[in-house]
């Protein structure tokens, strides 16, 4: 099964190196092209991966074609494509406000088309791919197409309805989760810390506290409880957060991000 990558800059490289991370095999079965060649060639450098000069050399060579570009370009692509479209082969887009109706309306065969929401974290195998089908892809098809985004973190098959909702909450959350780190580092460095070490704390405890939330299966507000002695320091610093507005601010921009999908959809 050959994989053909258009585009390779933040997020078809993320998923790129992931899958290779997972299996060094995978190289072979990975072919990209990107309008600056050496991007690609980087990656083969890096990975191993197969690089295509062309389009119609990854359309040839492909059975699965991975579309990681913006948004704004996948109708340039979709049109340049679609004659070199075989039946068999099967489309898979990465972008926000992409519709399948929009992949579909592109082509005169019934194109098997899937369209996803992954994450950067696929670059170190924990992203969160969020996956959705037309009704001419079978079952083992998709899975095919499911066991890619397996190998660079987790996968969760949702209605396309819900799609515009996941590039809040996942797609794009991992920068709201930067920022926070980055802040908390500032908070630490404010108060006397070294930046690196101030950066390898806050890093770990929100790695350890996601974990908290997976593993133990409690609520958040149970965990967050648990920290929280009466009279603590803890409790200090949540009504901190509380009268500035935290969870009202990552609530609006949850909203916002979702908004912005949804006009894009359109
Ligand atoms: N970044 C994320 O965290 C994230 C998360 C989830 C989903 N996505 C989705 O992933 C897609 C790609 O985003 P990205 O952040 O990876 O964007 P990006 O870094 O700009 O990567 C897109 C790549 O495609 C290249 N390209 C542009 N036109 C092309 C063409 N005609 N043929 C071949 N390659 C072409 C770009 O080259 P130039 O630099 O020369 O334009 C660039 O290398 C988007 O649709 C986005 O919605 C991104």
């Amino acid at each position: 099964m050959k994989i053909g990558f258009i585009g390779t800059g933040n997020m078809g490289a993320a998923i790129i190196k992931g899958y290779v991370k997972k299996d060094e095999k995978n190289k072979n079965d990975i072919l990209a092209y990107d309008n600056v060649p050496e991007k690609v060639k980087k990656l083969v450098d890096e990975c191993g991966i197969i690089q295509s000069h062309s389009v119609s050399h990854l359309m040839q060579n492909s059975d699965i074609i991975i579309l990681a570009v913006k948004p704004d370009i996948y109708g340039h692509i979709l049109e340049e494509i679609s004659p070199l479209m075989k039946k068999e082969q099967i489309l898979v887009s990465i972008a926000a406000g992409i519709t399948i109706r929009y992949l579909e309306s592109f082509f005169d065969l019934p194109v098997k088309a899937v369209r996803t929401m992954p994450n950067t974290p696929a670059l170190v195998n924990e992203g969160i791919t969020a996956l959705s089908k037309n009704e001419n892809i079978d079952a083992s098809e998709f899975e095919m197409v499911i066991n890619i985004f397996d190998s660079i973190g987790k996968t969760e098959i949702i209605d396309e309805k819900l799609m515009d909702i996941i590039p809040g909450v996942s797609g794009s959350s991992p920068a709201y989760v930067y920022m926070f780190i980055e802040a908390l580092a500032d908070g630490a460095v404010l108060q006397g810390m070294p930046r690196k070490k101030a950066y390898q704390f806050a890093a770990q405890s929100v790695l350890g506290a996601a974990r908290m939330v997976i593993e133990t299966g409690k609520h958040p507000g149970e965990l967050k409880d648990m920290v929280c002695s009466p009279g603590g320091t803890t409790i200090e610093a949540v009504a901190v957060l509380e009268d500035r507005g935290m969870r009202s601010a990552v609530i609006e921009a949850v909203a916002a991000c979702t908004e912005k999908s949804r006009k894009m959809s359109k």
